[in-house]
């Protein structure tokens, strides 16, 4: 049997992914138990999965180290990394948004030189240059961003937006939405052609768990 390797991110995503692959007859034993190890195996299905930090899934998919990830579309439109987007899973539901105080909805409208601190520089940058056409200073951040208006280091911020709490606790405001977010399967390109009747035997198998809810 060939192998395969499955890249998942690491916290709610993974146990949301493991409930779903687990339906689709790909469960793991060994991941249940609560452990510090980042690589599990099903040795009888041949399978292997390994924890990874969200923006690594689609890196280890474009280089082969896994034959499929799970993740979030931010990050893989973030990332940009090569790989066959293969399945909406429909968890890890949320919104991509421009959000900021009340007072900079003006600052947008106008089409203000304005700053925008973000953890996806990329998606902002392609957000403001082809949908909105407006020239803005872009600021990396890796957390806690919606600190970025309210410390004044930017004027908006570009983030997810779940349940908004994040958002009203800072006194903050969704000015804009960019897109919506969930869950999607990658497949790396190589592995599509060398092991194919094993992938599309497992996508096949995770949309009927899917369809069956
Ligand atoms: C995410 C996101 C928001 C928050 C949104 O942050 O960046 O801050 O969740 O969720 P809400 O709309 O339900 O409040 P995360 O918890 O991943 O932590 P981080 O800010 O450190 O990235």
């Amino acid at each position: 049997m060939e192998e395969l390797t499955i890249a998942l991110t690491k916290g709610r995503l993974a146990e949301k992914s493991m409930k779903l692959l687990t339906r689709a007859g790909y469960p793991c034993r060994e991941m249940e138990e609560d452990s510090r190890k980042l690589i599990f195996r099903n040795e009888e299905l041949g399978l292997s999965f390994f924890l990874s930090k969200g923006p690594d899934v689609p890196t280890y998919v474009e280089y082969g180290a896994a034959d499929i990830g799970i993740t979030g579309s931010d990050i893989i439109m973030e990332e940009n990394r090569r790989a066959y987007e293969v399945l909406d899973l429909g968890f890890g539901k949320c919104r991509m948004c421009v959000a900021g105080p009340e007072s900079a909805r003006s600052l947008l409208e106008h089409h203000e030189m304005i700053r925008v601190a973000s953890k996806y520089p990329n998606i902002a940058r392609e957000y403001f240059q082809n949908r909105r056409h407006q020239t803005v200073d872009i600021i990396k951040l890796n957390g806690s961003v919606e600190l970025g208006p309210i410390v004044q280091l930017s004027d908006v911020i570009v983030d997810i937006v779940e349940t908004g709490s994040t958002l009203r606790e800072n006194g903050l405001t969704v000015l804009d939405t960019v897109c919506s977010l969930s869950a999607r399967m990658i497949v790396n390109q190589v592995s599509m052609q060398m092991k194919t009747d094993r992938i599309l035997e497992l996508i096949g198998r995770v949309r009927d768990a899917l369809n069956e809810g």
